[in-house]
């Protein structure tokens, strides 16, 4: 007997899905068992390939959530409404869901995940991070047994091929990412992946596998790609960096917090960072994505690949749907959900504000070239507690003497004190950027 499957959306991951379930020659024999059912779309005019049957195609999408014969609701519409309340609906109705829906999961999964877990049903999200890359079966389960210090993710194609045609043309933001766009690379509206909402969505998604808690998306401290030049992307390379955008959760507290904090808190960031370029995320480039998970005792691992893309991204959505397949065949009539895939939390974890991390810093001066503007500079720095790993004056630039400073770790909120007390100097007359260091 088929399961019967119904996709809500038949766009780009929509059709890479019924390719492969059409298609499974060679593939996982669970295929087979797939019947899609109904799919919904927006118009039934519009021509589409692979080519379903009238009767399957609606555009009644709650038809689909409220239909007793299928068992699992594949949701591909992406954004926040209509999705979630879908989900709600078909999770209500005791049907298994299949997203690849990040905003959805970081930033309404309590809700999804406590209605699931009272309607013994799954949520299966692989294909929300990293495309095609497995990433979160890994976290839940091949990797579930250590005690999990740090992931840190490449985790945004879109921002990854700018950053990487900023670095090998030596261009611009804003001209790389007009030809991005014209390539089809970033969306006309670039702003969830270029101002880092888009990683901080997934990284909320990795950080509540991998720590076990739930992560409240608000709180991430996130920034974007924009204010990126060609200039400190040459500074970077000078000094042996590439600039990625990095979305990091790491366990721990600064020491601030120590005294009374709960031990449970953890930092989860998404921001431009200079990474080492013999750090293995240095190498990863164009729209690739990657995952570099570190625990205890294993040590680390790094996942590699596809981070977007319709075959890809499908290739994640039908695992999932197997999986369920899978647990389908395989259950008793009482239904109890295997701990292994269900999500296993229900409370949030405490994260640290960004002023109390421990980071390191580039920062670039523009000074009066006098004598003793280096020695102002470290003074100021010493007086916050803030120790330097290099000052270099580069060189000039509107007759203004261009410094470039590398900090040892620091604490962030130290960090931003002494920049105030520099900004004050008669002898700085700006600091146009400002970036941390993996
Ligand atoms: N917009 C995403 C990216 C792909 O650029 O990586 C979908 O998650």
């Amino acid at each position: 007997m088929a399961f019967k499957i119904g996709l809500l959306g038949y766009g780009t991951v929509g059709t890479g899905t019924a390719e492969i379930i059409l298609d499974p020659e060679g593939r996982n024999s669970l295929l087979q068992e797939i019947e899609i059912a109904k799919v919904g779309v927006r118009s039934l005019d519009q021509p589409r390939s692979p080519q379903l049957s009238t009767e399957v195609l609606t555009t009644d999408l709650e038809a689909i959530v409220n239909d007793p014969e299928i068992e699992i609701v594949v949701e591909l519409l992406g954004g926040l409404e209509p999705a979630r309340s879908l989900i709600l609906q078909a999770i209500a109705k005791g049907k298994h869901i299949v997203t690849a829906n990040k905003a959805v999961i970081a930033r309404h999964g309590e809700e999804i995940f406590t209605a699931a877990n009272q309607a013994e049903v799954y949520v299966l999200f692989e294909a929300a991070v990293g495309g095609g890359i497995p990433v979160i079966k890994p976290l839940k389960q091949s990797l579930g047994v250590n005690r999990i210090e740090t992931v840190i993710g490449i985790i945004n194609g879109t921002t990854n091929y700018i950053l990487t045609q900023m670095t090998e043309e030596g261009a611009d933001f804003e001209e790389v990412l007009a030809e991005a766009q014209q390539l089809g690379y970033a969306e006309a509206d670039p702003t969830a992946d270029v101002d880092g909402y888009d990683a901080a969505d997934k990284i909320a998604i990795l950080a509540a596998i991998a720590f076990n808690g739930r992560i409240k998306r608000e709180d991430i401290s996130c920034e974007g790609i924009r204010q990126i030049n060609a200039t400190d992307i040459s500074y970077a390379d000078d000094l042996g960096f590439v600039i990625k955008l990095l979305a990091i959760a790491k366990r721990g507290r600064s020491p601030i917090a120590k005294a009374n904090a709960d031990n449970d808190s953890l930092q989860v960031r998404v921001h431009p960072t200079l990474v080492s370029k013999d750090h293995p995320l240095a190498n990863v480039n164009g729209v690739y994505n990657a995952i570099l998970v570190e625990g205890d005792p294993l040590g680390q691992v790094m996942l590699f690949g596809p981070g977007a893309g319709k075959g890809a991204t499908a290739s994640a959505v039908v695992s999932d749907i197997v999986n369920i397949i899978g647990f389908l065949q395989t259950s008793n009539t009482t239904r109890k959900l295997d701990p292994m895939l269900k999500c296993p939390h229900d409370h949030f974890k405490q994260l640290t504000p960004i002023a109390e991390i421990n980071t390191r810093f580039y920062a670039r001066f523009l000074c009066q070239d006098v004598p003793g503007v280096i020695g102002h500079l470290g003074t100021s720095f010493g007086n916050h507690d803030v120790s330097l790993e290099s000052v270099v004056q580069i060189g000039f630039r509107n007759n203004l003497a261009e410094i470039v400073v590398v900090t040892h770790n620091v604490q962030e909120g130290n960090f931003r004190k002494a920049l105030e007390e520099i900004k004050s100097l008669a002898s700085i007359d700006s600091i146009p950027s400002i970036l941390r260091v993996l």
